[in-house]
């Protein structure tokens, strides 16, 4: 059944009461997924159902006609089996040392029957497989070698949701431009990244990759990985392509369980999952992951409406599809074939150009092609899709990497700034209270107390394997500095004494060391406590049906917090976790992800003040695993819990709104939440002017500018992430109680204050509406500038027809 096909005749029905464009609009859109829409030339001009065309990209750089035509030259050459074999993606290890022989693969390789090789890291290895490719293949094609390269390669940076918290682009843009040149030295010029799901759930351990639950975030910051990689140029050495995954929906998996099916409306579809990924093909990406979850009973590796309809023909997208590691095979499983040569045909024909490690491709493509099965013409366009990939990356000029340059890199002091200043600014903290009501100071930094002793307390403190979260990369843990080192370096040229003690392990069950930690407690002025769970908790197949602290760490937490100590609570985790009791019970509550090789010094610096906290959460914290999901962009309902009534109603009894008679509805922690050691005060919000019509704002000619005074109220400066959110009413279909469409990072100075403005227009005020077009509509609208997505009053205007 068609996503919206029930509700157009019932809406043509009634459209007396619907406004004269949107019954237009209805009248001409026939909805049905998988219809081919029009295509308008590389541009991607588009047109959806007859509605007017819409322009959502470049031609990027590596889509260039000098490409074309070598492209088109080396395909005329090109036999069926060739074809296939470019098609080809295999994950194959390091040879095991110089002159080792080659696994039974070499020879595949050498009959040009690989395009692709992932998990080879050495370049030793990687010049090996590639000779065979180039020198003995018949078409001497260079291989393309991939890796996950995830948040960093050799020099690890915070996970991927650390990175988000951080609401900065250039940073991020920053750790993968690094991550990018240190993989391209080793010869790996394709990275698996970056994951663009939105995740709203955090029983799912891949929300730990990503950019958490907005798409407006995750589109920004889409963008930003996707520059990082490829650089200006994909030519360039240093530059990697870079792969937007999973597509689609795979972040929306039914109880948070990895791999899980997806069931989501398309305009749920287009407005939060597909938008990241749309923002990653107007960055330039090359490539494109298909997901492993079935969306709406279709596996997302065989689904011709996302694969083709939006990303080739709606979106324009030249660059080409991989399937997930053996996504292709799994739709046997997923029950929508029954055999190798059917699964193949699906994933293929619905738009997956490569295979990643199925060999089905490689096993039916071509019989399939002989068969007619699928076009001769299909597989070309496929091939053309690699083969210009590996013309822009360069590989055809240089496809060897330089293995002494490969060997004499190591861990270099300006990736462990990045890193540090990476680990520094994706720190969150959520609690900073006084160290009793006698003392109006609050806990952090530290450096305003006269602390003598403390008491380092936790699993994690001292984990450096751990640090480096669940993809780490070729990163050796010997180069994490984990809190312990920092604070015990810290110890030995400031003079306070640190006590360091376990507690516990991280999914301990053991009380034996809680006598200790507690005694260290006792004796300290201040307790420092490391919690959380371990770094391969959460990423792939890593799923949790529990948001709480493993093990015994809950106990020992409150074991400790009952020494009557300031505690700082420091949670490392790939999630949020809903630490209820903490967050009412210690002085001071840090966020820390998993903040990569530069854990230690980062966190010192911030517990003492020498840097301030800046991170914000990009994700709700739930208070319980029940609330789920729970995220800041969510609907009103029409029993909503806090909003006023309107129109002239009595309020309903209490009892019947929305929510739960054993929890709030509220989370714990909104997304955008995050202290600092100063405080900010937001004046009243102005909207100029006060009113604008659809056309002009639809027709690029208009805009919103909304402002507002901050100021910094405390006696520290301090840089504040100043957000704007939206809220419409009166439109066609309901719409979130808050949209984030902006965000400045804004430092100012003890005292100072600044207008901080907003211009809002097409791009931040069209939704997709009830006739799924993406329009700006008639309505009212709120704007809010505040530090988060839960307070501040509003401003409002208007938009007319
Ligand atoms: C499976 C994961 O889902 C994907 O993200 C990753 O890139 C591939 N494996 C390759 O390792």
């Amino acid at each position: 059944m068609p996503f919206s096909a029930g509700i157009i005749p019932f809406l043509a029905s009634v459209s007396a009461g619907i406004p004269p464009f949107l019954a237009a609009t209805l009248r001409r859109r026939t909805y049905a997924p998988g219809r081919r829409l029009r295509r308008v030339g590389a541009l991607a001009a588009v047109a959806v159902a007859g509605l007017p065309l819409r322009i959502v990209g470049q031609t990027p750089a590596w889509d260039s006609p000098a490409v074309a035509q070598r492209v088109e030259a080396l395909l005329a050459q090109m036999t069926l089996a060739d074809k296939v074999g470019q098609l080809n993606q295999i994950s194959l290890g390091d040879l095991t040392g110089p002159g080792a022989p080659l696994p039974a693969q070499g020879d595949l390789i050498a009959r040009g029957g690989v395009g692709a090789i992932f998990n080879v890291t050495r370049a030793p290895s990687i010049n090996a497989y590639q000779r065979e490719a180039v020198v003995a293949a018949p078409r001497h094609i260079p291989l393309l070698f991939g890796q996950d390269v995830i948040h960093g390669f050799r020099t690890l940076f915070p996970i991927p949701l650390g990175l988000s918290a951080t609401w900065d682009p250039t940073l991020v843009e920053a750790t993968a431009r690094f991550a990018a040149r240190e993989a391209a030295r080793r010869g790996i010029r394709w990275t698996f990244s970056p994951m663009v799901d939105i995740a709203r759930d955090p029983r799912w351990g891949r929300m730990a990759e990503g950019a958490g639950e907005d798409p407006y975030l995750g589109s920004m910051l889409a963008r930003a990985y996707v520059r990082g990689y490829q650089g200006s140029d994909l030519a360039d050495s240093t530059s990697v392509l870079a792969c937007a995954k999973h597509f689609v929906g795979y972040g929306a998996a039914e109880g948070g369980r990895e791999y899980n099916t997806t069931e989501i409306s398309e305009r749920t579809l287009r407005e939060v999952y597909l938008a990241p990924f749309q923002a990653a093909v107007e960055a330039g990406a090359g490539t494109i992951m298909s997901a492993f979850n079935a969306l709406d009973g279709v596996p997302a590796s065989a689904n011709r409406f996302t694969l083709t309809t939006v990303l080739r023909d709606e979106w324009g997208f030249r660059g080409l599809v991989d399937s997930d590691w053996t996504s292709v095979r799994e739709l046997m499983l997923h029950g929508i074939a029954d055999d190798e040569a059917t699964a193949a045909r699906k994933a293929f024909l619905a738009g997956v150009d490569v295979d990643m490690q199925s060999g089905l491709y490689a096993a039916h493509l071509a019989d399939l092609v002989r068969s007619g099965d699928v076009p001769v013409a299909r597989l070309d366009e496929a091939v053309r899709r690699v083969l210009r990939l590996k013309f822009a990356l360069g590989l055809f000029e240089h496809p060897y990497v330089d293995e002494a340059a490969a060997a004499a890199a190591t861990v270099n002091a300006d990736g462990i700034a990045l890193a540090r200043r990476a680990a520094e600014a994706s720190c969150v903290l959520l609690e900073n209270r006084p160290t009793r009501a006698s003392v109006p100071a609050s806990l952090l930094p530290l450096a305003d107390h006269a602390v003598r002793r403390i008491a380092l307390i936790g699993p994690l403190a001292d984990s450096a394997e751990d640090m480096l979260g669940s993809w780490p990369g070729l990163a050796d843990a010997v180069d994490v500095v984990t809190l312990r080192q920092a604070l015990a370096d810290r110890a030995a040229h400031t003079g306070f004494r640190l006590d360091y003690t376990q507690g516990t392990g991280v999914a301990g069950t053991s009380e034996a060391g809680f006598a200790a930690a507690i005694a260290a407690a006792r004796a300290a002025d201040v307790v420092v406590l490391a919690l959380g769970e371990t770094g391969r908790s959460s990423g792939e197949a890593a799923s949790r049906a529990h948001l709480d602290l493993p093990g015994n760490q809950e106990a020992l937490l409150e074991a400790v917090v009952a020494a009557g100590r300031p505690v700082v609570l420091i949670v490392f985790s790939g999630r949020p976790l809903a630490l209820n009791w903490a967050s009412a019970h210690v002085q001071a509550l840090v966020f820390a992800w998993f903040p990569g090789l530069q854990a230690g010094p980062a966190l010192t610096r911030l517990l003492f003040g020498d840097a301030a906290p800046s991170g914000r959460l990009t994700v709700t914290v739930p208070r319980s695993v029940g609330q789920i999901p729970l995220y800041y962009n969510a609907l009103n309902t029409g029993r909503p819990r806090q909003d006023p009534i309107g129109f002239g109603r009595r309020a309903p009894d209490a009892y019947y709104v929305t929510g739960y008679i054993d929890e709030p509805v509220t989370p714990l922690y909104p997304f955008g939440a995050g202290l600092t050691y100063t405080s900010f005060r937001y004046g009243a919000v102005s909207v100029q002017p006060a009113q604008l019509s659809a056309a002009a704002i639809q027709a690029g000619q208009a805009h919103f500018t909304v402002a507002a005074e901050v100021r910094n109220t405390g006696a520290r400066p301090g840089v504040e992430t100043v957000q704007l959110y939206l809220r419409w009413r009166g439109t066609s279909v309901a719409r979130p109680v808050h949209e984030l469409k902006g965000w400045r990072k804004v430092a100012l100075a003890p005292g100072e204050g600044r207008r901080v403005e907003f211009t809002l227009g097409r791009d931040e005020l069209a939704f997709w509406n009830l006739a799924m077009r993406h329009a700006v509509e008639p309505g009212s609208l709120s704007f809010w500038i505040a530090p988060d997505s839960a307070s501040g009053q509003p401003g409002a205007a208007a938009v007319t027809p």
